[in-house]
């Protein structure tokens, strides 16, 4: 699957085109009632390694990636690939590849602090959610694109704008009723290698998406609350 490059143009360049953007204004009381309702429901949203095989509606996964792709993005560049892998050949080509780089981070390679950070949430170098989930979301980051001439061109914010595309991912496959992880197996570059990705084209993390399994477990955490986060001015 390759990103539609026929139907899309850079604006790189182009003059300023303004256009109206008059939305309805919410009464503040249904504002007041969709924010609690959202804040509850993304308090929900658990990051889950134990996945069912059971198949998704692939149409959700589609729309959860339109969705993301609805981000912002510096200087509108949109420097973001979202690999949606579902052949079974393919997720454990990714799994042993991922295995493989995570013994050697949890050997010793990730350091006794990092280590011990991660001890709460009870992962180790094995990644059954690599072949459980029933599809995999590889995002990647374009560093630059390159023009038609084969110029190199620099994109602007790229982790950035890749960090806020994934997060509105994560919550819009959550508020569909699926479940995910964002893994981040070090150093991803097997990412690029196993699914042919051009050189301009950097591995952000790999999203197992499905429904928990029936015996899904997930760490006993506790999250900052509200006035640990906040800081009025
Ligand atoms: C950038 C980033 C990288 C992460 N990488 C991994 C990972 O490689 N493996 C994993 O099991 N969880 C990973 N996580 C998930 C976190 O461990 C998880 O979000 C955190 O423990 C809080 O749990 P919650 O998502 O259920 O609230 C990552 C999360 C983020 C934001």
């Amino acid at each position: 699957m390759s990103p539609d490059t026929q139907q899309w143009t850079p604006i790189h360049g182009q003059p300023y085109r303004p256009a109206p953007y008059r939305p309805e204004r919410m009464a503040s009381g249904e504002s007041l009632a969709r924010a609690a309702e959202l804040r509850a429901r993304m308090d929900e949203r658990r990051t889950v390694r134990h996945f069912s095989p059971d198949p998704v509606p692939e149409q959700v996964v589609r729309d959860a990636v339109a969705c993301a792709a609805t981000a912002p993005s510096g200087a509108h560049q949109q420097p973001w690939t979202f690999v949606l892998v579902k052949d079974p050949a393919v997720r454990r080509q990714i799994r042993a590849a991922a295995e493989q780089e995570e013994a050697l981070s949890y050997d010793g390679r990730l350091g006794d602090e990092w280590l011990a950070a991660l001890r709460p949430l009870g992962t180790d170098a094995v990644k059954t959610h690599l072949t459980d989930a029933p599809a995999l979301i590889v995002v990647f980051q374009q560093r630059y694109w390159l023009g038609p001439d084969g110029a190199k061109h620099k994109h602007y914010y790229v982790d950035e704008s890749v960090g806020i595309a994934v997060g509105m991912l994560l919550s819009a496959l959550h508020l569909s009723g699926l479940a995910a992880l964002i893994h981040t197996p070090s150093p991803m570059r097997f990412l690029s290698r196993v699914l042919g990705r051009p050189e301009n084209e950097k591995a952000f993390a790999v999203i197992p998406v499905g429904y928990p399994a029936a015996d899904c477990e997930v760490p006993d955490l506790v999250r900052k609350s509200l006035d640990q986060v906040i800081v009025e001015v």
